[in-house]
């Protein structure tokens, strides 16, 4: 991502080791949601010889009072904005400072924050700021010393990072808590939380025999809800110490739900502050992803106690660093629960879909930026997703043993330091790994296209396969990259031929022969998505008929059934849907094998999404790709209504039941549901609903409630209405309320929606119900295309009203009208136009500001 040129930039070139260090800290919050005042001593020591200030980063603060070894400083009266420079004379200095807070003024969600009747702190990345005058950047690690102070009745429960060492009441209905955290860290790590809590309580026993106190704390009334995230946090800790041989390092270990929080969760040390829909689940009130989700994400912030926390960043251009790695390890961890192939599955369409289409979009950036206006805006896909995918590929190519080796040597080598992406790769060299190859992934931005074409010679029975790659997203001069790109033939009957799993592609051109093929052979490539690349051409669908059908390795044989549907699909748009008989045969195999692996089957079976087929046009036209799929899901339901029929009435799971094979027999009963309600009928309908009285878990309600929200039939109401009625109290479950309407293929949606805003329980300030709702429509492929722009209209009014508020919210909620370059008319042009209008508008913030620019390029 380019920068606006009227925004200034970061560059990564320009970085300086910081001038000053910050040894010690000592912090004193006096809580108040009105007015709360943070005390602090921060302990500056000059690092190197030079004579340049210290500098503190400052925003939105009110100084009160500012001194140096004992003596006050002038400083500017109201509010320090931007930064605070302090000319010292001596190697040592102690800085004490005095500022007044709003917590409850604060609806941006970072610095110090109120929410549901607590207090508490986001910093990453740049929130510290928000809090303290401070050297807010990565690269300054401090010992903290945290005393808390609070009305007791409101706030009877005080956290801070580290270990408590001391509490005890004051006068005036008063109390507080000190704490220490003995490990040094940057300031985006603080995190702080006061409130009225329960906590469920559990411990942990590290490989080395110390006893971890585990403790999730939630609102009373909601603590019920936390068992599957303490499970699946003992679980992570058993992980981590498993495979990577790392243990945790403090005696507690806390988790806190909040309500209102902008993003997933965040990795606080020894105090992890999460958005209350990844700590609260059950299977009565989360489907089975929402319960993945929990895990992944506990174990993600887990996880990060090492690659990220002991070995944090030297700058957030290393983002990638901490979150790319934290990603593949979370991965891991979700691959070792259940069905590996079905996670990895899951992980490949996510991949495709957020991150392919950020790269092909104007948002495109490197893995490793260069430069940044907003760093808020960074934490992407690309960085996140792609990062995991470049070490998955590193890891892939050191083996098990020798990645554990490589990784056991950055963390050892590294422990206590802000690190960068050369230091992660010169620990992966060390053990072997051409690193110099693989830092070309970090630098270019785009997803790189391989040219495969395949000679086969009877005379001779060889087979020559040349391959080509390009990135022309990366420039003219961009390197070649190393991809890794496992290849197998298959004889039309299914017989494997040849394969090379070791392949990797390092220069523009490959070439490789294979012996002993006596027939026209199939290719099969880029096996495991081994790399994240696009292949092209498309096979034909008679070569992708044989690979769907014979294709031993799972997510090959996934891929090719996908790409079957796809070749049909794009025919279709363009009002040619002879493919569907070759997609119906393919699939009535599929099928076949429903019992033996549900999971599997359902992935298979699914119709890549809208999202995903527009992605394959240069310009896509939403409405005729909707009518392309609507008219496939038809052609399946015509062609394998029966098998159907069948599958619906004997895939019977146990509601208790967590195994994988329930899990999977619950998504591909929801997704049989899903075609069998591809024609309004009133069999389908009455099973639908019938399934969402008679649900088990949330799982079968939520399959039957969104199979229900695009039909007519009324069935439709009554059930949306129980559910509202079932769940008005649980905002979390309350949110799928909101979703399941806006994501509603019907016509009247784009007014449901605006009807959705003005409802009681819709309050914009909650980035979750902001989300589900307005988010929710915007990835509406069907309704959110309108031929009018009223759904552009309907997003950017919200993501207006979202700025005045919330400026990371409105960030993320624009996203959607960038990408107006790969429309048809009149989509593009109503597009451009609308984000135009939202970059016209007077007193736009730096967030927003820069998302908008970047999308309008
Ligand atoms: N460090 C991030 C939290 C964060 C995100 C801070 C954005 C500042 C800006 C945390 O570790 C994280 O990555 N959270 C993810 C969830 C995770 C499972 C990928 C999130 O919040 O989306
Ligand atoms: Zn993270």
């Amino acid at each position: 991502m380019d920068s606006p040129a009227h925004l200034p930039v970061k560059r990564l070139a320009d970085y300086r080791p910081p001038d000053w260090l910050v040894p010690a800290v000592e912090l004193d919050l006096s809580l108040d949601p009105e007015r709360t005042l943070a005390r602090a001593r921060l302990s500056v020591a000059r690092r190197g010889a030079h004579d340049r200030p210290l500098r503190l980063d400052a925003e939105a603060l009110t100084l009160l009072d500012l001194l140096v070894d004992g003596k006050p400083r002038p400083f500017a009266p109201a509010s320090a904005d931007g930064e605070l420079v302090l000319p010292i004379a001596g190697e040592r200095a102690v800085v004490e400072v005095l500022v007044e807070l709003r917590p409850a003024a604060n609806s941006r969600l970072m610095g110090l924050y109120a929410s549901g009747g607590m207090l508490l702190t986001q910093c990453e990345a740049e929130g510290f700021r928000r809090i303290l005058p401070f050297p807010d950047r990565p690269d300054v690690l401090a010992r903290w010393r945290v005393r808390l102070e609070a009305d007791a009745a409101r706030f009877p429960v005080l956290l801070a990072n580290g270990n408590r060492l001391a509490a005890g009441q004051l006068s005036g209905g008063r109390h507080f808590a000190i704490f220490d955290d003995p490990w040094p860290k940057p300031s985006y790590l603080f995190a702080m939380v006061a409130g009225d809590l329960a906590c469920r309580r559990d411990r942990f026993v590290t490989a080395s025999g110390r006893t971890v106190d585990l403790l999730i704390w939630a609102a009373a009334g909601d603590i019920g809800r936390t068992a599957h995230a303490m499970d699946s946090l003992k679980a992570a800790m058993a992980f981590d110490e498993a495979v990577f041989g790392r243990e945790y390092d403090l005696d507690s270990y806390h988790i806190v739900a909040v309500r209102d929080f902008n993003f997933g969760a965040m990795e606080n040390k020894g105090l992890n502050i999460f958005n209350a829909k990844y700590v609260l689940a059950d299977p009565a009130t989360a489907t089975d992803a929402d319960l993945d989700a929990v895990a992944a994400v506990v174990a993600h912030e887990y996880f990060h106690n090492w690659s990220g926390n002991r070995v944090t960043c030297r700058d957030w251009f290393q983002l990638s660093l901490k979150e790319g790695f934290t990603v593949y390890r979370d991965q891991l961890f979700s691959e070792s629960l259940g069905s590996a192939a079905v996670r990895r599955i899951e992980g490949v369409r996510a991949l495709r879909a957020s991150q392919f289409a950020e790269d092909s979009g104007p948002l495109a950036h490197p893995v490793r930026p260069e430069l940044y206006a907003e760093i808020s805006n960074f934490y992407t896909s690309t960085v996140y997703d792609k990062g995991a995918e470049i070490i998955r590929m590193m890891a892939g190519r050191l083996g098990p043993e020798r990645f554990r080796r490589a990784c056991d040597r950055y963390f050892a080598e590294q422990d206590g330091r802000a690190a960068t992406v050369e230091d992660f790769l010169a620990a992966m060299a060390a053990e072997g790994l051409d690193s110099g190859l693989f830092a070309r992934w970090y630098r270019q931005p785009g997803t790189p296209r391989v040219t495969v074409s395949l000679r086969h010679d009877a005379a001779s029975g060889t087979a020559e396969l040349e391959l080509v790659q390009a990135n022309p997203r990366a420039g003219p001069d961009a390197e070649p990259l190393p991809i890794v790109f496992p290849v197998a033939l298959f004889a039309a009957d299914g017989t494997l031929l040849a394969r090379d799993d070791g392949l990797m592609l390092r220069e523009t051109r490959t070439r490789i022969r294979f012996e002993g093929v006596p027939s026209a052979p199939v290719l099969s490539a880029n096996r495991g998505f081994a790399s994240p690349v696009i292949v092209a051409p498309r096979p034909s669908r008679a070569a992708l008929s044989i690979l769907a059908a014979h294709e031993p390795e799972p997510l090959a044989r996934y891929e090719a059934m996908q790409q079957l549907m796809l070749s049909a699909l794009i025919d279709a748009v363009a009002g040619d849907d002879a493919g569907f008989g070759e997609v119906l045969l393919a699939a009535g195999r599929v099928l076949e094998g429903w019992a033996d692996d549900p999971a599997f089957v359902a992935e298979t079976l699914l119709p890549p999404a809208e999202a995903l087929v527009a992605e394959a046009f240069e310009l896509a036209d939403p409405p005729a790709i909707h009518a392309a799929r609507e008219r496939l899901r038809r052609a399946l339901l015509a062609g394998l209504g029966d098998w159907l029929w069948t599958i619906w009435h004997a895939c019977a799971p146990d509601g208790a039941d967590r195994s994988g094979r329930a899990k999977g027999l619950r998504r591909l009963k929801g997704i049989v549901l899903s075609l069998l309600m591809a024609r309004d009928d009133q069999a389908a309908t009455a099973a639908a609903f019938g399934h969402y009285c008679d649900a088990p878990t949330m799982t079968e309600r939520m399959s039957a409630l969104v199979a229900l929200s695009h039909s007519n039939a009324v069935e439709r109401a009554e059930a949306l209405q129980r559910f509202h009625d079932s769940y008005a109290d649980m905002p979390d479950v309350l949110d799928k309320w909101f979703q399941v309407q806006a994501a509603s293929t019907r016509p009247d949606t784009r007014a449901a929606v605006e009807r959705l805003a003005g409802h009681c329980a819709f309050d914009p300030r909650n980035p979750n119900r902001l989300r589900a709702l307005v988010l929710g429509f915007a990835l509406n492929q069907t309704r959110f295309h309108d031929e009018r722009g009223h759904g552009y209209a309907l997003l950017s009014r919200h993501v207006l009203e979202a700025d005045r508020l919330n400026p990371q919210s409105a960030a993320r909620l624009v996203q959607p009208l960038t990408r107006w370059r790969r429309l048809v008319e009149p989509f593009g042009g109503l597009m451009r136009a609308e984000l135009e209008r939202v970059a016209a508008r007077p007193g736009l913030s730096r967030d927003l500001l820069d998302v908008v620019t970047t999308g309008l390029r």
